[in-house]
């Protein structure tokens, strides 16, 4: 696709998915929360009030009470909570297949397999279609009438999922790839459980039918499952600027890590008016959640096989200095590979071509505007006066021990 109107769909679809998150989620935390802090009225008062609770806000005092309804008194303006959830799914589908789908390439590590772009952007499809598919059918067979037994093979297909998605793609398209997954059956819950279920139950209520409170049970149970998938899904979108993270060799154990920590929180979260070390808990595990990511990051061997010390150092920097976050192992569209970039000619925006020598690589990092690659944006920030120069010829050293991999270039 040109890159015009990649940059487009890129500036506005990511713009309105941010946006649409925030208040699909922002919703969902603030339903949980206004739920647990319900107070039971007192008996007798009134046999359909379930719970209330009032809260300060906006210069006045917002008395909230959740009821049973009747079918003669189904208030006229009932609001429903659902193109949140829609448009967030739609713009991050859009940005998915601009960004990535439309060139496979940028999902696969080079490295690890030689998969066709077009089999690379299948393979995520097949996840996010399957994976919903999969987790749906596991909570509507028996399995999952006990939550236990469902949420133990639920996360086993989870980590089965990283695993696999881990062997195949780099590893900023696997966190990306597992939160849209994640993202996925999130909205598929609102769509076909949720929203689908309100539908159900409004027409028993028309009908004259009393209101049925298991009836929204199961929708209930998958608001839950959308409500402990929030955190992991919101970190893995944030992903992309998390380079130190994807680009270890031990990103799949890392990325599990990340994903049961941050359910662990939101349920201590959860239990806060009922248990008192939820505070102190929620900080034990984010101390055990780091030190086992230490450990793991600590695992990544060095690509480098000369044995230079300096390469080493210099794929620490290259780590520290986030350059991953753009330059992926693939040519993306965000910026070019830069495997079997030294030593090779490169052609520039204004047609020229050059030798891409140590001076070459030295000026695309502390002057990056003077000389643009053709086919990319200058937006490339200058890492001038934040690399000393001892930094510096070891990133070279790194650089130029990066030969061109198959189907990267
Ligand atoms: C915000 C995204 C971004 C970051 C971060 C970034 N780069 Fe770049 N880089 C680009 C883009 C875009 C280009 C191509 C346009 C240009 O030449 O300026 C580029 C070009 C280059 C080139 C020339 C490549 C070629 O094919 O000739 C080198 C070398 C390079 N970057 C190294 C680095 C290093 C080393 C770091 C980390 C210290 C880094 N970049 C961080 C976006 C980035």
């Amino acid at each position: 696709m040109e890159t015009v109107w990649i940059e487009w769909i890129n500036v506005l679809f990511r713009f309105a998915h941010v946006v649409a998150g925030i208040m699909w989620i922002g919703n969902s935390l603030l339903f949980t929360w206004m739920e647990l802090n319900l107070t039971k009225p007192e008996k007798d008062r009134d046999p359909d009030l379930l719970g209330e609770l009032d809260m300060l806000h906006g210069g006045g005092v917002f008395h909230l009470e959740k009821r049973i309804l009747h079918g003669n008194a189904i208030p006229e303006r009932l609001h429903w909570f659902k193109w949140q959830s829609y448009t967030t799914w739609l713009t991050g589908f859009v940005l998915l297949g601009a960004l990535f789908l439309s060139n496979g390439a940028t999902l696969l590590d080079a490295t690890k397999t030689h998969l066709e772009p077009l089999q690379g952007a299948g393979l995520s499809l097949l996840g996010i279609f399957g994976g919903w598919l999969v987790y749906d059918l596991i909570w509507r067979s028996p399995l999952g009438k006990s939550r236990s037994a469902g949420l133990i093979v639920s996360l086993l297909l989870l980590a089965g999922a990283c695993f696999a998605y881990g062997s195949v793609f780099n590893g900023r398209a696997l966190f990306l790839q597992i939160g849209a997954m994640m993202g996925t059956c999130m909205s598929a819950n609102v769509f076909f459980h949720i929203i689908s279920n309100q539908h159900k139950f409004m027409r028993s209520l028309r009908a004259g039918q009393a209101h049925d409170l298991s009836l929204g049970k199961r929708a209930k149970s998958r608001s839950l499952h959308n409500h402990y998938m929030t955190f992991p899904v919101v970190f893995l979108m944030l992903s992309a600027h998390f380079p130190g993270l994807y680009a270890a060799d031990w990103k799949v154990p890392i990325l599990l890590v990340v994903i049961l920590a941050l359910m662990a929180v939101k349920h201590l979260m959860n239990m806060r008016y009922h248990f008192k070390g939820w505070l102190a808990s929620i900080f034990g595990v984010l101390a055990l959640a780091a030190t086992l990511i230490a450990v793991f990051l600590n695992q990544t061997a060095v690509a480098d096989t000369t044995g230079d010390p300096a390469v080493a150092a210099g794929q620490k920097v290259f780590n520290a200095m986030a350059c991953g976050a753009c330059h992926m192992q693939a040519a993306g569209q965000i910026a070019p590979a830069l495997d079997g970039v030294y030593g090779s000619m490169q052609v520039l925006a204004d047609g020229s071509t050059v030798l891409a020598d140590d001076d070459y690589l030295r000026r695309s990092i502390l002057e990056p505007q003077a000389q643009v690659v053709k086919g990319y944006a200058p937006s490339m920030p200058s890492f001038a006066g934040r690399l000393g120069e001892r930094e510096m010829d070891d990133l070279l050293a790194y650089l130029r021990s990066l030969r061109g991999a198959p189907g990267g270039k």
